[in-house]
């Protein structure tokens, strides 16, 4: 579906005959953890819309949203396969049209310093779409990875400040044998950086490690983020948090750890995170 009108029919359309409706939102390059998200939603609705919308207001303009991949038809046919209900594939000018001027600017989750630190308009753009996605469709349910752990505690806060009915439901990060994250970017990885990435998952599965067995948890990054340097990464965070309100965490004693990577290997970003 490209336009809202169709959209928000087909919407009506379901509502008419008491039929629950969930939403799996992505930029498309779809694969396995989107597929994993998508058959959660099965579970959770007897209507699955999927929207694939490479969204130009998260990405900076030194980031890749011209060459960010693109493979729609093959996400088409992974979706039908699942058989999803609505794919939802609105153009820019039908989600911004020209005279667009309005931004949700989340806050809480969203400036803890973590992504907000290295793409301080990223939130901004997640927040805006997403709130827009909401509305289009209006779900009973949401389901998002933690692969993106601080964009899903933004997105279920960012529905709770705001009174949008909806359930964030977050599922866990689906990785390759070799415990890389998948993830959309991973195409961009040479054969060599291709080697390496696996190393970010091994340093956070330690570090965890570590931590759970009561090794101080400042040490222990400490040595994480060695390890993750002398693979060839450069890092921009390797942190303890919180894992509800992201908030800095010095002790197991503070509450529930999260522990949240993002590093660059080449000119490729990736992050990942694991629960202590
Ligand atoms: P995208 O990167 O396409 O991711 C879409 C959804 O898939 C997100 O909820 C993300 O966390 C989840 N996902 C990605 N890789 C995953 C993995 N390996 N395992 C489990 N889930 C995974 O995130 C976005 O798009 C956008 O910011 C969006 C929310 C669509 C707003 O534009």
């Amino acid at each position: 579906m490209r336009t809202v009108r169709n959209l928000r029919r087909a919407i009506a359309d379901y509502r008419g005959r008491g039929e629950t409706v969930a939403l799996v939102p992505t930029m498309g390059a779809l694969h396995a953890g989107h597929l994993a998200l998508v058959k959660r939603a099965r579970r959770a609705a007897d209507r699955v819309v999927v929207s694939i919308f490479v969204n130009p207001t998260q990405f900076a303009p030194t980031e890749d949203f011209s060459s960010y991949p693109r493979t729609f038809q093959a996400d088409l046919k992974a979706l039908a396969q699942l058989s999803v209900d609505i794919v939802w594939a609105p153009t820019v000018p039908e989600m911004y049209p020209p005279d667009f001027a309005t931004r949700v600017i989340p806050e809480g989750p969203a400036t803890v310093g973590l992504e907000d630190r290295f793409r301080p308009h990223f939130f901004g753009g997640v927040a805006t779409v997403v709130s827009k996605l909401f509305l289009q469709v209006a779900p009973d349910a949401a389901i998002f990875g933690e692969k993106d752990y601080q964009q899903l505690k933004v997105v279920a806060h960012m529905a709770r400040d705001l009174d949008i009915p909806v359930k964030v439901i977050g599922i866990p990060t689906v990785r390759e044998k070799d415990g890389l994250a998948m993830s959309s970017r991973n195409v961009y990885l040479s054969e060599q950086e291709r080697a390496v990435a696996p190393e970010l998952y091994r340093v956070l599965t330690q570090c965890a490690k570590r931590i759970g067995n009561g090794r101080p948890i400042a040490a222990t990054l400490a040595d994480g983020r060695a390890a993750i340097t002398r693979a060839g990464f450069a890092l921009d965070y390797l942190e303890a948090r919180h894992a509800e309100t992201l908030t800095p965490i010095r002790s197991r004693r503070d509450g529930p750890i999260r522990l949240l990577v993002a590093a660059k290997i080449g000119t490729t970003r990736l992050i990942d995170n694991i629960g202590v």
